[in-house]
């Protein structure tokens, strides 16, 4: 049993995750990062040498990985959660808690959104699009914690709340 945490670039996952890991004593996993280590290079730099599919084949190999591990909390990267197969495995290996941060909230927290190819540069129209284009598909995780406001432990805190029933 892992616990998988999804939601939009910007969202807290990977900040968040840190903490609730450590309120469980379970270890903590982030996709992105396990990516870039196994790439050699940065997430821009994949993107921009060897496109999207190339980093999404990578992500898809990372969670293949992760999920055959046990008491994870798992950051993923905000596209994770939108291809069917993805969700089907973290369905089957874990809890699924969507950090749902409003759109205010993410531009805040990103800025010019450095390092995340597919926020930096776009037209403020184009990111509103994205954000509710994918609600839809986080709408599937099994939790949903707001993830707007407070800061990390705090977040961590309402995530354990909803989850700590059907940890095992
Ligand atoms: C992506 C989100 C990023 C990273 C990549 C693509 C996305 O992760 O995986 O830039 O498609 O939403 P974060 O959600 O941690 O920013």
């Amino acid at each position: 049993m892992n616990v998988y945490l999804v939601g939009f670039m910007g969202s807290g996952k990977s900040e968040a995750g840190r903490c609730l890991a450590e309120k469980i004593g379970w270890a903590f996993e982030d996709t992105d990062e396990i990516v870039q280590t196994l790439e050699g290079r940065t997430i821009e730099r994949i993107f921009a040498e060897s496109g999207e599919e190339r980093f999404r084949e990578a992500e898809r190999r990372v969670l293949g990985e992760v999920s055959a591990r046990n008491k994870r909390v798992v950051a993923t990267g905000g596209g994770m959660f939108l291809r069917v197969q993805r969700r089907v495995s973290m369905r089957e290996t874990g809890v699924i808690v969507w950090l749902d941060a409003s759109l205010e909230s993410i531009r805040e927290r990103l800025g010019s959104g450095d390092g995340r190819p597919l926020w930096s540069h776009q037209e403020p129209i184009a990111m509103r699009a994205l954000y509710e284009r994918r609600r839809a598909a986080y709408a599937l995780a099994d939790f949903r914690v707001d993830a707007s406001t407070a800061d990390p432990d705090a977040i961590a805190t309402r995530i354990l709340a909803r989850v700590q029933s059907v940890l095992r």
